[in-house]
């Protein structure tokens, strides 16, 4: 039987498009739980004073420690691009923040990714055998991941991603919705991957690839 625990109050950093997502997962998360602690108390984003309010709650101030103060305990990043990601959860981290992982309760080895800091995975994703995902990764709704593939910190899997067994994603890669990452293959840091694309081969870091297959986008030039 779930236990029940007290109600913990949680703050979205991030009032875009991915932070009304992210908003919507934790409600997600309550209606399939009924134990969920989380409750969502307000947003930070850097556009405050200009946003001051996003579905029903208050946007309270921009992402900053002096901003978000001491007593706000719980926060989460909802950035889908890896960087800023990167950038935001740096900004924090010097500060007594906890990052909880939310994971949706309909997927296998849910209490394995529970223990990371700052992973969400959404509904309808399907993480297979001996997954490793590391602090920070987004796995959107309905993604694949193959066995014994390895995601990095901060890495970000947009919605319908599909990632064969025992590839390799360095930190901080962007895979756009519906892209698939074939078996074995390594992505490098910071490198991202277009939407829709299939990834046959191996890609450096720092690296933006799209299209079937993958390729780097070459510049036109002009002689
Ligand atoms: C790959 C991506 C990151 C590149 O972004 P960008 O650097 O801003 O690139 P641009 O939009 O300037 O496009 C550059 C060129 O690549 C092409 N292109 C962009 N994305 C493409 C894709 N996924 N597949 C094929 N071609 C693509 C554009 O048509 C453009 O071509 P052109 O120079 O001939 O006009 C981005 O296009 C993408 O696919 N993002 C994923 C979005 C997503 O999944 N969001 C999830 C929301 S839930």
């Amino acid at each position: 039987m779930e236990s029940e625990e007290a109600e913990k109050e949680l703050y979205i950093c991030g009032a875009g498009g991915f932070g009304r997502e992210v908003f919507w997962h934790i409600q997600a998360i309550r209606s399939a739980r009924a134990h969920s602690p989380w409750v969502v108390k307000g947003f930070f984003d850097d556009s405050y004073p200009t946003e001051n309010s996003l579905m029903g709650l208050p946007v309270l101030g921009k992402i900053t420690p002096a901003d978000i103060g001491e007593k706000r305990r719980y926060l989460c990043v909802a950035i889908g691009d890896s960087k800023v990601k990167k950038e935001v959860v740096e900004r924090l981290s010097a500060h007594n923040y906890c990052f909880p992982s939310l994971i949706h309760p309909s997927i296998t080895g849910s209490d394995e990714f529970e223990k990371r800091s700052g992973v969400f995975i959404l509904q309808g994703a399907v993480l297979t055998a001996d997954v490793f995902l590391d602090d920070f990764v987004t796995v959107h709704a309905n993604c694949f991941i193959g066995h014994e593939s390895k995601i990095e910190k901060y890495s970000s899997l947009m919605p319908s991603v599909t990632v064969c067994g025992e590839a390799r994603l360095h930190r901080e890669v962007f895979v756009g919705a519906g892209a698939t990452i074939i078996n074995r293959v390594s992505i490098g840091e910071g490198s991202r991957v277009g939407a829709g694309s299939v990834v046959v081969n191996d890609i450096p870091s720092e690296t933006t690839v799209m299209g079937v297959p993958a390729r780097e986008k070459q510049e036109t030039r002009i002689s």
